[in-house]
């Protein structure tokens, strides 16, 4: 028997979060630009495997069995940003399933680790932070080749109506009865849009009055489990019409936020619940009788890789300067993204490409590489660079372009080369990827 006032439960998956046993929703005191309007945190870092995506991972799940797509020692596949792969991965732990899940290899070490630490399998793909659904590329189009055997199942999370109805019948209800119906505005950071689409309209069909409000992060961020505006097009759950208002906030004030609310209100609130924050901030007016409620996805100890990039100070400056060869590695390879140089454009390249045919070196997994490259590149995948080096160019001052899918390995690329002695490389900014987009030529094999 499951007991939520004692806190005594038969397994893990009894403490799932509903309005008998809500996340806690806890009131900002210091970092708040108002005198009068009111704001809670709901902080889903009390769900039992760390963030809001549990509710989600536990109703995909429910809902699968329900329809039979789910049975006895299921072989899921899911492509993920983390933390739903995580609740994914817990929840088929204790129901005797496995999950296999195709990620970006930006997402923060911290969860690709710790997805693993949980038992799943974890496929990491040159992918960009959030995977785009529809895109030929990366984990949803991994996901969705690996769903085509049958021994597997995809659960999509993107098109998915059991993702916002997770929300619809936990988040939803908690939220209202919580506030004991006097919340006024709701506002939530924008993903999948599982979270503002189904709690919305819950909340709306309490009272209409209630405003639903999205915050979203601004083009090129690199803020964990949210997306730009161009990349929620790509989501199915997006619904702009049902909701009031929409935000965009900045990266670095999202970071920002996030240290203060941490230091000044205690919350280890992570950016993307600071992201939320932010645009509540932009989008509530100040006003008595205004009760916010703001979702904080998930706790900051999942993005210590995240935030040493945006304030600096946190990392001890031996480890920064020297002693730690990642930090270094990293270091090097943004500046090889600083330095004009050392860096081509599309079109640019595609000049140079057709005026003297460099030679174009490709980093990226072979299986990328078969399915399209640039006429007469050589594959040597970053992981291999450094083995058999016979297939380079022997004059150092050979032209050599450095490609990958988006243009962000090819910069190891070119460091590599450059650790060689070779004079003449470049990176080629967008990667293959923007080399089809604007229709140049490729081969395949
Ligand atoms: C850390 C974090 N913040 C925000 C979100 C956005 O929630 P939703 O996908 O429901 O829009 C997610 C979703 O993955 C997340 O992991």
């Amino acid at each position: 028997m499951n007991d939520h006032a004692l806190r005594i439960y038969d397994s893990i998956l009894g403490l799932l979060c509903n309005a008998d046993n809500p996340t806690p929703l806890v009131r900002l005191n210091r970092v708040l630009p108002f005198r009068d309007t009111q704001v809670y945190a709901k902080l889903e870092w009390y769900n039992p495997f760390g963030a809001v995506k549990d509710r989600v991972a536990a109703n995909l799940i429910a809902d699968g069995e329900k329809r039979e797509t789910v049975h006895a020692g299921q072989k899921l596949v899911e492509p993920t940003s983390g933390n739903t792969g995580m609740g994914l991965a817990m929840i088929a732990n204790a129901k005797g399933y496995s999950l296999t899940t195709p990620l970006s290899s930006e997402i923060p070490l911290e969860k690709r680790t710790m997805l693993r630490f949980f038992g799943a399998e974890v496929l990491e793909l040159e992918d960009t932070l959030c995977p785009a659904p529809g895109a030929p590329e990366g984990a949803i189009a991994k996901a969705m080749e690996i769903a085509d055997r049958p021994e597997f199942h995809m659960l999509n999370q993107y098109a998915n109506e059991a993702n916002p109805e997770a929300h619809y019948k936990t988040t939803g209800p908690e939220i209202w009865r919580q506030t004991q119906g006097r919340v006024t505005h709701f506002v939530a950071g924008l993903g999948t849009c599982g979270t503002i689409t189904g709690t919305g309209r819950f909340l709306k069909e309490q009272s209409s009055a209630v405003q639903v409000l999205g915050a979203h992060p601004a083009e090129g961020h690199d803020i964990p489990g949210v997306r730009s505006l161009r990349q929620l097009q790509q989501t199915q759950l997006f619904r702009p019409d049902e909701y009031d208002q929409l935000a965009e906030v900045q990266n670095q004030a999202a970071f920002e936020l996030s240290l203060r609310l941490n230091r000044e209100e205690s919350i280890t609130a992570g950016p993307s619940s600071a992201m939320a924050l932010a645009g509540a901030f932009e989008m509530v007016p100040d006003e008595p009788g205004n009760i916010v409620v703001v979702i904080f996805p998930d706790s900051s100890f999942k993005y210590a890789s995240s935030v040493v990039k945006y304030l600096p100070g946190l990392v001890a400056a031996n480890s920064a300067g020297g002693t730690s060869r990642n930090a270094l590695l990293d270091r090097m390879v943004e500046n090889v993204r600083a330095n004009g140089d050392l860096i081509i454009d599309v079109d640019a390249a595609h000049d140079a490409w057709q005026e003297h045919r460099p030679f174009v070196l490709d980093v990226r997994p072979t299986d990328q590489y078969q399915e399209a490259h640039i006429p007469g590149a050589i594959n040597m995948p970053l992981e291999e660079l450094g083995g058999d080096l016979s297939a380079l160019p022997g004059d150092l001052g050979a032209p050599i372009l450095s490609v990958c899918q988006r243009g962000n390995a090819s910069l190891s690329g070119v460091l590599f080369l450059k650790s060689l002695g070779y004079r003449n490389v470049r990176s080629m900014t967008g990667g293959t990827l923007a080399w089809r987009e604007k229709g140049f030529a490729t081969d395949s094999e």
